[in-house]
């Protein structure tokens, strides 16, 4: 297994339930890193440009709605196959269908507000880190 990085969202729904804390502790126990970090309250062309691949889908407008609502929380996770070892820790997109103990299942009510974003390949990964920082701004541990 490769060591990767992965970008994780804390969604404005989890920011507001004060559950940031709890979710970051669930990826440290689980031998992930934080290796960058930053609070941001998205505009629509961030958010927008973020979600551009589903722009056609009709969820669309409401997802970007969503995920301007209020302040959110960007990290970069590394460690031993972080992509899909987040993925499983944030559960199924729908939190009806997540796997009890996973994040969307303690953490998420509805499929648009599901507490949390992971990239679902190293390509995805590697756009996504570097849609919200820079070189300098990834601190390696
Ligand atoms: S797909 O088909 O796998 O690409 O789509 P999926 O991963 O299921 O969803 C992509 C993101 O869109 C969000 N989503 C929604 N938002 C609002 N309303 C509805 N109905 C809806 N369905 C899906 C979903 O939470 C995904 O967000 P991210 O941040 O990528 O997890």
């Amino acid at each position: 297994m490769a060591t990767e990085r992965t970008l994780s969202i804390i969604k404005p729904d989890a920011v507001a339930k004060n559950a940031i804390g709890d979710i970051i502790s669930r990826f440290e126990k689980a031998g992930l890193k934080v290796v960058a970090a930053k609070m941001l309250h998205l505009s629509e062309e961030k958010a927008g440009g973020f979600y551009a691949e589903h722009k056609e889908r009709p969820f669309f407008k409401d997802l970007v709605g969503f995920m301007t609502s209020g302040p959110v929380v960007v990290q970069v996770l590394e460690g031993e196959d972080a992509i899909a070892k987040n993925r499983e820790l944030m559960g199924a997109t729908n939190p009806k269908e997540a796997a009890p103990g996973t994040i969307r299942a303690d953490f998420a009510e509805t499929i648009d507000a599901n507490a949390v974003h992971g990239s679902d390949s190293p390509a995805s990964a590697e756009r996504e880190v570097a849609y919200f920082f820079s070189a300098d701004e990834i601190c390696p541990r």
